[in-house]
């Protein structure tokens, strides 16, 4: 099966690579190979890979860059998907797309469900939901958006590796303990996305490692995991503030657990605790920092 992942270099293509199944043939794109903004470009790319599967990984990713630049946002994150699902329909291609927890307003006081009302609160949450649509629109059930939150890697920009950056330097530091979410694991959401391809999924769905946490105790269990994987050498005091001690050119949504229940019924198995993802990942960069020192 010949399989095309745009957006390649970004922490989820680069998941969707490295846990391609034996049968897939991954063709991985970068910008500079396909630019998802040009509709010429994304239709003569499909038509010489001729990939069974589209795995769109690419997107503006900014939250907050977004929301002086919505329209370059938009040309990637609504426009971008649209010319991959025209293609992808007059092709015959099925297509995966991949959204996000920001298209919630954040006032939910359960995990958010699949159908329910959306409200984006700032830019990047509305280029994204206007991405969803423009897939689903084109594709009906060749069409899945898969969304997810609060994503990292052990590569890449992300808030694990700012933070290890961060507690590397200094011993004390702030993050907000307000905002309710769950930390996910691009490796994990990468197995997911393959195993929904598998199942013959379509629509949406939601896929996030299980359970909930803050950006605060999130900070903390890195730090733990970093200090017990030796990857910081000494202790680091994470201090509780609130959204409103810390204000960001976007507003983000307090609480955007997502319900997982409909594709853990399909895939047949739950999401791994977050916390252990966590440990994973650190794993592998105190595996890689040691290859590097020789150790
Ligand atoms: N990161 C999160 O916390 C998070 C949370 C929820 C949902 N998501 C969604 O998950 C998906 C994967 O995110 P990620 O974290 O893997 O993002 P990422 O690491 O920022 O990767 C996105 C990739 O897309 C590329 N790209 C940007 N504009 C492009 C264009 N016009 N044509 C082709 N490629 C382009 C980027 O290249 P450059 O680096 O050169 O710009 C980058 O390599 C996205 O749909 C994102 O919206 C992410």
């Amino acid at each position: 099966m010949n399989v095309l992942v745009t957006g390649a270099g970004g922490q989820l293509a680069t998941e969707l690579i490295r846990r391609a199944p034996g049968a897939a043939e991954v063709e991985a794109l970068d910008i500079e190979q396909l630019d998802v903004t040009s509709s010429s470009r994304v239709r003569d790319c499909l038509e010489s890979i001729r990939p069974a599967v589209v795995f769109n990984a690419a997107a503006w990713t900014d939250v907050d860059g977004a929301e002086a630049n919505e329209d370059e946002a938009l040309a990637v994150n609504r426009d971008g998907a649209a010319h991959l699902a025209d293609a992808c329909g007059e092709q015959g291609i099925r297509m995966v797309h991949v959204s996000t927890d920001f298209v919630f307003d954040g006032t939910s006081t359960r995990p958010c469900r699949i159908d329910d009302p959306t409200s984006p609160l700032g830019a990047y949450g509305r280029t994204k939901l206007a991405g969803e649509a423009a897939v689903l629109d084109r594709l009906g059930d060749a069409g899945l958006v898969v969304r997810t939150a609060w994503l990292y890697a052990a590569h890449g920009r992300n808030f694990l590796r700012t933070m290890l950056n961060v507690m590397s330097q200094r011993d004390h530091l702030k993050v907000v303990a307000d905002q309710r979410g769950t930390p996910t694991s691009a490796a994990s959401l990468a197995t997911a996305l393959w195993d929904l391809v598998a199942a013959g999924a379509s629509g949406i769905h939601h896929w996030t490692d299980g359970g909930e946490t803050t950006w605060h105790e999130f900070a903390v269990c890195i730090r733990d995991t970093g200090r017990a994987e030796g990857l910081l050498d000494h202790d680091v005091t994470i201090e509780a503030i609130s959204t409103s001690d810390w204000p960001t050119p976007a507003t983000r949504p307090a609480y955007s657990v997502l319900d997982t229940s409909v594709t853990e019924a399909l895939l047949g198995r739950s999401p791994r605790p977050w916390s252990e993802e966590v440990r994973d990942v650190i794993g592998e960069l105190a595996a890689a920092a040691a290859g590097e020192s020789g150790a």
